[in-house]
């Protein structure tokens, strides 16, 4: 049905093709498109990631500075180092404990220039014991200015600080696939932010005032980065944004939830980053899958004053909220090829219709030729020039073949009416021929003998005019009988150029002749034709005759054989170049007793004696006359 319908409906096709066109030309977009879609979300996501990983590490610099200002403005007022001048214990005691509470420290103490504590604000009773290596302490006693930044602590450290601290930051490791392995179940140290600052009395250090803040599970702290970088974004009940603080690998406080909504604390980052990151001390910014979903991620490395790479700050924000950017924004795409397609599509057609409409026009037209209907194409105003130029060189073929059937049915017409009214004729004629031909004969037998016995008397010359005149009867009624005779032709195999050749030589002999020039113009290659010979020079002998009586004052006469062997025939053609004949005897020529020659020299049946014998060879015959010019006759015979 469909390669039918491709086969015979241009319009068809050319509506296929161009949906073919229209809709791989839209797929090709469409792939292009969300391909660029695509990568344009997600560079821009990757961009959003890395400034909330810039804004938030300037956040926790700022932190970490506004830490060191506060330590440094304490460490000079008058009191702390009126009571460190002093080693007042039970005054600093209470002064660190009001410092801590007020400004959120967990550690807040005082520390002898020689490394050892004076005063814990969390134990008034542990002291005396040296931090010396505690690498802030250690920066202000080498240097004696204020130091700041972050640091780690072990738990043998904390625990000197107070039980409830070292339990409030132990961390179980989680073991976390595609991460470093972990020889130990607990993570014994804290990521801590400390700030140091020397106390100083005339220009000489008498002390170290050194506060921090233990991170490990700090929920308030890391949330407020969060709250500060992200704001409170949901999709679907979850926080869009996340931040991390890593001590080594190894989450210590996060917002980033795990399949049950807790804090994914003591989870590890992939090794590919920590080597990245950790190792390598470079950022890292792309997709990973963080604990339970997939996050566009942010990993920078977290140094302490030393520039020694302690753990890792993280900030990402969740995959989902850029894939819903980019299926709204495909979607969006999706339906403008949609529609596009849906305008091109009626338009296309309409295209196709007005385009192929003179098309359209010649088929129906053709249509209607075939069932015999012909008319012209109508060229309508809006045509343009192809169409025009079909629309004529279609209306001018239809006219002619209007003109040659016309012609045609013309000429059988006229054939049909010949041929019957001949033979009807012929059938009268030779019916009264035969009833005549036996009187006539009596009428002959003995107008003879007659003419014998009255020879010499005065009836002799009365008798040999009833003899002559019976002669000339016998002759038309031969003539007639010829024209109409009913029985076969004897035919046999003869050479048409020999027996015209034959027949024109007896003629030429004949006195009449002497001033017309007689051509013989005969075909090389004629093969013999079934012929009755003697009815045959008959026909050649009649033909002559007339033009030599056309031709009173001499002329030519041109006899002519051809070869049609394409049609199966062989044509003879006797032209004259005598007075012609007028128009309105050409349909009468082969009638029996037409003439226009005087009474006496002409029956009229010498073409209708020639009619009969072509007829019945299974020829026809024709003539081609103009007046005062000549006259030709054609005459065909089939080879078989
Ligand atoms: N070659 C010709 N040129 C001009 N007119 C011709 C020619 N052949 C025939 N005719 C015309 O056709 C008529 C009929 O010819 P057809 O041969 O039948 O009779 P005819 O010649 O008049 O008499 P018949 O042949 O019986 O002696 C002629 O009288 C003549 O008018
Ligand atoms: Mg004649």
């Amino acid at each position: 049905m469909i390669p039918s319908l491709l086969r015979s409906n241009i319009r068809f096709k050319l509506v296929v093709s161009l949906l073919l066109i229209v809709v791989v030309m839209g797929t090709l977009s469409l792939i292009v498109g969300i391909r660029i879609i695509n990568k344009n979300v997600i560079r821009e996501a990757t961009d959003s990631v890395r400034n909330s990983l810039g804004a938030t590490t300037e956040l926790y610099d700022e932190e970490v500075q506004k830490r060191s200002r506060i330590v440094e403005y304490l460490a000079k007022t008058a009191e702390i180092v009126r009571a460190t001048a002093d080693r007042d214990r039970p005054f600093l005691f209470a002064k660190l404990a009001q410092i801590k509470a007020e400004f959120g420290f967990d550690i807040v103490n005082v520390v002898n220039p020689d490394g050892s504590i004076l005063v814990r604000a969390n134990n008034f009773d542990a002291w005396g014991d040296n931090v010396a290596n505690y690498r802030y302490i250690q920066w202000v006693m080498r240097n004696k200015k204020p130091a700041a930044g972050t640091g780690i602590l072990g738990q043998e450290n904390i625990r000197k600080e107070g039980k409830d601290l070292a339990e409030r930051t132990i961390i179980h490791v989680v073991r976390t696939p595609l991460a470093r392995a972990h020889e130990s179940p607990t993570l014994n140290e804290a990521l801590v932010m400390k700030a140091a600052s020397p106390i100083f009395e005339n220009g000489e250090m008498i002390g170290i005032l050194y506060a921090a803040i233990l991170l490990n599970n700090n929920d308030q702290f890391i949330d407020r980065f969060k709250r500060l970088v992200f704001k409170e974004e949901r999709i679907d009940g979850r926080e869009v944004g996340a931040s991390t603080l890593f001590l080594g690998d190894i989450r210590v406080t996060t917002n980033v939830v795990d399949t049950q909504g807790r804090r994914a604390i003591g989870t590890q980052v992939s090794e590919e980053v920590y080597k990245k990151v950790y190792e390598e001390g470079q950022t890292w910014v792309g997709q990973a899958f963080v604990v339970a979903s997939w996050y566009i991620s942010g990993y920078c490395p977290l140094r302490d004053i030393d520039g020694r790479i302690l753990g890792m700050l993280y900030v990402g924000v969740l995959k989902e909220k850029f894939d819903a950017a980019l299926r709204n924004t495909t979607l969006l795409f999706l339906l403008v090829i949609v529609v596009t397609v849906l305008i091109a599509l009626p338009l296309s057609l309409f295209l196709i219709n007005a385009t192929t409409k003179p098309v359209q026009r010649i088929i129906a037209a053709t249509t209607d030729i075939a069932r015999g209907d012909y008319h012209p194409i109508v060229v309508l105003p809006h045509d343009d020039d192809d169409a025009r130029k079909i629309a004529a060189g279609f209306n001018a073929m239809v006219m002619a073949i209007e003109e040659r059937d016309r012609k045609i049915q013309d000429q059988a017409e006229r054939t049909i009416l010949k041929s019957e009214k001949l033979a009807s004729l012929g059938r009268l004629a030779s019916g009264i021929a035969h009833e005549i031909n036996n009187p006539l004969t009596g009428v002959l037998t003995f107008s003879s003998l007659l003419l014998g016995d009255l020879a010499g008397t005065k009836y002799e010359e009365d008798v040999k005019v009833i003899r002559d005149e019976t002669l000339r009867c016998r002759k038309i009624v031969r003539g007639i009988l010829d024209f109409a005779r009913e029985n076969e032709p004897q035919k046999s195999a003869a050479d048409l150029n020999e027996v015209i050749g034959e027949t024109l030589a007896i003629f030429e002999k004949n006195v009449t002749f002497h001033n017309v020039e007689i051509v013989r113009d005969f075909a090389r290659d004629l093969p013999p034709v079934q012929l009755d010979i003697s009815q045959f020079k008959q026909v050649i002998s009649n033909l002559a005759v007339n033009a030599v009586d056309a031709m009173p004052k001499g002329g030519r006469l041109t006899l002519t054989t051809a070869l049609d062997r394409a049609a199966g025939r062989v044509e003879v053609r006797a032209a004259d170049t005598g007075v012609g004949i007028p128009p309105e005897n050409m349909s009468r020529l082969f009638e029996p007793f037409f003439t226009t020659k005087d009474r006496g020299k002409g029956t009229g049946l010498g073409l209708a004696v020639v009619y009969g014998i072509i007829k019945r060879h299974n020829g026809t015959i024709d003539v081609r006359s103009k007046t005062g010019e000549g006259t030709e006759f054609t005459i065909r015979l089939p080879l078989v």
